[in-house]
């Protein structure tokens, strides 16, 4: 039997040891402070609100570019080893919960990336593999509401993937629970009994 570990590695696509690997150093310090996460941030949503794909780009049609750009980042400076800009504004980052309102799909969450990848590869100010490094956070977090999404799992607590969401330690944890709540569940793929696609909240 499949171990919960090879299974989360292979959700994931990113193995354990860089997926933590913002976490083996601080990355606010390395890039120098804030300016390279509000540039990040910039790029991301410039990109974003000029998508020449509607249906992506409707997604953030209620929220304004400016407040999405200071969220995004001021979380990114949290999470990544700065002052805890996000929380001291906002409280709990919660994104599990903050992403309920939207549409968020498979197809939703490859094109958030494809952004994420333009964004970062036209940053001179941070280096290769603080790069790396940082896709390999994004893809390690948005993986596991992937893999739900793609084996349309409903009728499921989706609290292993808050855990996932809320991005605080232990990280790892959740993916074991993601794994675990998959590898539990007897009717995995069959229709959902409730008729909907419509996860249990929980
Ligand atoms: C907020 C969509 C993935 C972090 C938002 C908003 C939308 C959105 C529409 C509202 C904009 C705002 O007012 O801030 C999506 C979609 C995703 C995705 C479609 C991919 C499927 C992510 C990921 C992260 C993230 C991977 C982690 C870095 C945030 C944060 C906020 C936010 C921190 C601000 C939440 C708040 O304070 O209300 N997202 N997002 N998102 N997103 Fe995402």
């Amino acid at each position: 039997m499949q171990s919960l570990q090879q299974k989360a590695y292979e959700w994931s696509g990113v193995a354990a040891s860089d997926a933590f690997a913002i976490d083996d150093t601080n990355l606010f310090e390395t890039l120098g402070g804030l300016q390279p996460f509000v540039d990040l941030s910039t790029n991301f949503y410039n990109r974003v609100y000029d998508d020449e794909e509607e249906w992506f780009r409707s997604i953030f049609a209620n929220s304004k570019k400016e407040d999405a750009i200071r969220n995004q980042y001021e979380f990114l400076v949290q999470r990544m080893g700065g002052p805890p800009l996000y929380s001291q504004r906002k409280g709990h980052p919660a994104l599990i919960g903050r992403h309920r309102p939207f549409p968020v799909t498979h197809q939703a969450a490859e094109r958030w990336l494809h952004h994420m990848q333009q964004a970062l590869d036209g940053m001179s100010s941070i280096d290769p593999d603080s790069k790396i490094k940082m896709m390999n956070f994004f893809r390690h977090l948005l993986d596991p509401w992937i893999a739900f999404l793609k084996q349309s799992i409903c009728c499921v607590s989706i609290s292993p993937l808050v855990d996932v969401l809320q991005v605080f330690p232990p990280r790892h944890t959740a993916y074991f629970l993601v794994a675990g709540n998959q590898m539990t569940r007897q009717d995995l793929g069959a229709p959902c009994k409730h008729a909907t696609s419509k996860p249990a909240d929980e």
